[in-house]
C-alpha cells in the first residue's frame, strides 16, 4: 500500500492541467449500455474508479476496448442484444455508483439484479430514490438477499417529483426514462454539470431530454429497446472538483497557480469565496489563476454545502483545511451528507481546532499546522489532508492513499510540478 510523504510548508507555483471529470465519466460510461452502436468516450481520467467501472461493464457483457493516450484514456464500448444483467455485492460495495447500471440494464434488457450498496465513510447514503424511480416507471422490484431484483417488459413514462436534489437519482432517472414508452417529467432534478453532460451524451445517442441544466426535465421516451447511438467520440468535461482542490491548495500555500483545461464557470461559488478570503483570481475561457502571493492574512469565510450551483460537498473538506489558517473563526454547514466530517479528527492531529455541532463545523483559525502521520478515510477527506500537509511545518505522511487515487489523477506528480516536496512511498519502505 502506498502513502504520501509531504515536506511542508510549500508555496505552490506554476501551471496544472485538470483531468477529465470522474463524476461525469462514471454515468457516461454506464449510459453506453443504452446504445445500439458502439460508443466512444474520450478524455477519461486515469483513475482506479474508471478502471473499476470498465471492469464492471465487461462483467455485464459489454465489449470494452481501452485506448491509452498520453494523459488520458478513451474507451470504446459496445453492448449487444444480450447481456449479463447482474451486478453482485462484491462489485457494488467497492463503488457505490455501480447502482447506476440498474436503470439502463432494466430499460434495455427488461430485467436486472443489482446488489444494494451499504453505507460508506461519508454516511448512510440510502438508495430509496433509485428504487422509487424504477417503481414509478412501472418496474416490479423485489428485495432478496440484499439485492434489488427488478423486472419490467416495457417501462412507461411517468411524473417523478424528487423530494430533494440527488445527483445519482437524477442520472438514474434520465438513463431509465429515455427508453420508456411515452413522456416522463422529472421535477426538482440535479443541475450539476456532470448530470447535464450525461444528458447531453444521451441526447447525442438519440434520446430526447428537454430542459437540461434546469430544475425540471421532460423526456420523450424512445419507445424502442435501444438508442440509435452515435459514432462520434464524446469527450468528458474537465473535473471541477480537481480544479477546485488545486485552487484551494494554491490559496492555502500562499502560491500562484494557473489551472488549465478547466471550465471556470463550473466553479463560480468557489472563485467567489476565494476572492472573499482575500485571494486574487483571474478567470479566462478555459483556465483561471489563483494568486495568493501578496495575501498577508486570510479572511475567514463561512460556507454551506448545497446542490449545484451551491458550494460542492466535494470541496468542503479542502475548504476546512484552508480555513484552519484563516485569520479568525469560520463555519461550515454540511447540508448534503450531514456526517461528512470524518476528516476533522485527522486534521486535528495536524493542529487544527474544529468544533462540531450537528451539521455545523466551527473552524477556529489562526492555527500553525504541524506535520504528523494521518490516515485518509475517503476521497475528498484525503485531499484535505494533502492540503493541510502542504501548509504544515515539517513532515506529513498521508496513509491509505488509495482513497485519493480513486479521484485525483497523479496528484503527487502534479503537486511536484508545482514545487511541492512530495513523494509516494510504499508502506514498510
Ligand atoms: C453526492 C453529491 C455530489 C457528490 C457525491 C460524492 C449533491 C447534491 N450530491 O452525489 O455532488 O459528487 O455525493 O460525494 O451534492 N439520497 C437519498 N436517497 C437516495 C439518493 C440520495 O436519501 O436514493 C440523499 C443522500 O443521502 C444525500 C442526498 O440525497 O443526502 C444527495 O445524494 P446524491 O446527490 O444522490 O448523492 P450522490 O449522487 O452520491
Amino acid at each position: 500500500m502506498d502513502y504520501l510523504l509531504i515536506k511542508g510548508p510549500a508555496v505552490l507555483d506554476g501551471t496544472v492541467a485538470v483531468s477529465g471529470s470522474k463524476n461525469a465519466a462514471l454515468p457516461m460510461l454506464v449510459a453506453s449500455i443504452l446504445s445500439k452502436k458502439f460508443v466512444q468516450i474520450t478524455n477519461l481520467p486515469r483513475l482506479s474508479d474508471i478502471d473499476f467501472t470498465l471492469k464492471l461493464l465487461v462483467e455485464l457483457g459489454g465489449n470494452v476496448r481501452m485506448i491509452r493516450e498520453n494523459n488520458s484514456i478513451s474507451a470504446n464500448i459496445e453492448f449487444k442484444d444480450t447481456a449479463h444483467c447482474v451486478a453482485p455485492y462484491d462489485l457494488v460495495r467497492k463503488m457505490r455508483s455501480s447502482i447506476l447500471v440498474m436503470g439502463p440494464l432494466l430499460a434495455r434488457y427488461g430485467h436486472v439484479t443489482v446488489s444494494m450498496p451499504g453505507g460508506c465513510a461519508i454516511g448512510a447514503r440510502p438508495v430509496d430514490l433509485h428504487e422509487m424511480i424504477m417503481r414509478k416507471l412501472g418496474a416490479d422490484i423485489d428485495v432478496s438477499d440484499g439485492n434489488f431484483v427488478v423486472k419490467c417488459k416495457k417501462l412507461k413514462g411517468s411524473e417523478i417529483v424528487f423530494p430533494f436534489v440527488s445527483v445519482g437519482a437524477t442520472q438514474a432517472a434520465m438513463m431509465t426514462a429515455v427508453l420508456a414508452k411515452g413522456t416522463t417529467v422529472l421535477k426538482n432534478v440535479s443541475t450539476e454539470p456532470e448530470t447535464v453532460e450525461t444528458g447531453h451524451m444521451l441526447n447525442k445517442m438519440g434520446a430526447k431530454i428537454h430542459g437540461l441544466g434546469t430544475e425540471n426535465l421532460i423526456i420523450d421516451g424512445a419507445d424502442s429497446d435501444t438508442l440509435p447511438g452515435t459514432g462520434d467520440p464524446i469527450p468528458v468535461i474537465p473535473d471541477r472538483i480537481e480544479a477546485g482542490t488545486y485552487a484551494i491548495a494554491a490559496a492555502a500555500t500562499g502560491g500562484k497557480v494557473r489551472i488549465t483545461n478547466a471550465i471556470p464557470g463550473h466553479l463560480e461559488i468557489l472563485i467567489y469565496n476565494l476572492r472573499e478570503s482575500g485571494v486574487k483570481v483571474d478567470v479566462g475561457d478555459n483556465h483561471f489563476t489563483v494568486d495568493a502571493g501578496s495575501v498577508k492574512s486570510i479572511k475567514p469565510v463561512d460556507i454551506i454545502t448545497a446542490p449545484y450551483p451551491g458550494f460542492p460537498t466535494d470541496l468542503q473538506a479542502q475548504w476546512m483545511s484552508y480555513m484552519c489558517i484563516a485569520d479568525g473563526i469560520s463555519t461550515i454547514d454540511e447540508q448534503i451528507f450531514k456526517n461528512r466530517y470524518i476528516h476533522v479528527g485527522e486534521l486535528m492531529r495536524l493542529g487544527a481546532r474544529v468544533k462540531l455541532s450537528g451539521t455545523v463545523a466551527t473552524v477556529l483559525g489562526n492555527r500553525k499546522l504541524k506535520g504528523a502521520p494521518v490516515m485518509a478515510t475517503d476521497l475528498r477527506a484525503s485531499a484535505s489532508l494533502v492540503i493541510a500537509g502542504l501548509v504544515a511545518d515539517g513532515q506529513t505522511e498521508v496513509h491509505r492513499v488509495y482513497h485519493i487515487d480513486r479521484g485525483y489523477e497523479r496528484i503527487d506528480e502534479k503537486l511536484l510540478s508545482l514545487g511541492a516536496e512530495i513523494e509516494r512511498l510504499r508502506e514498510g519502505d
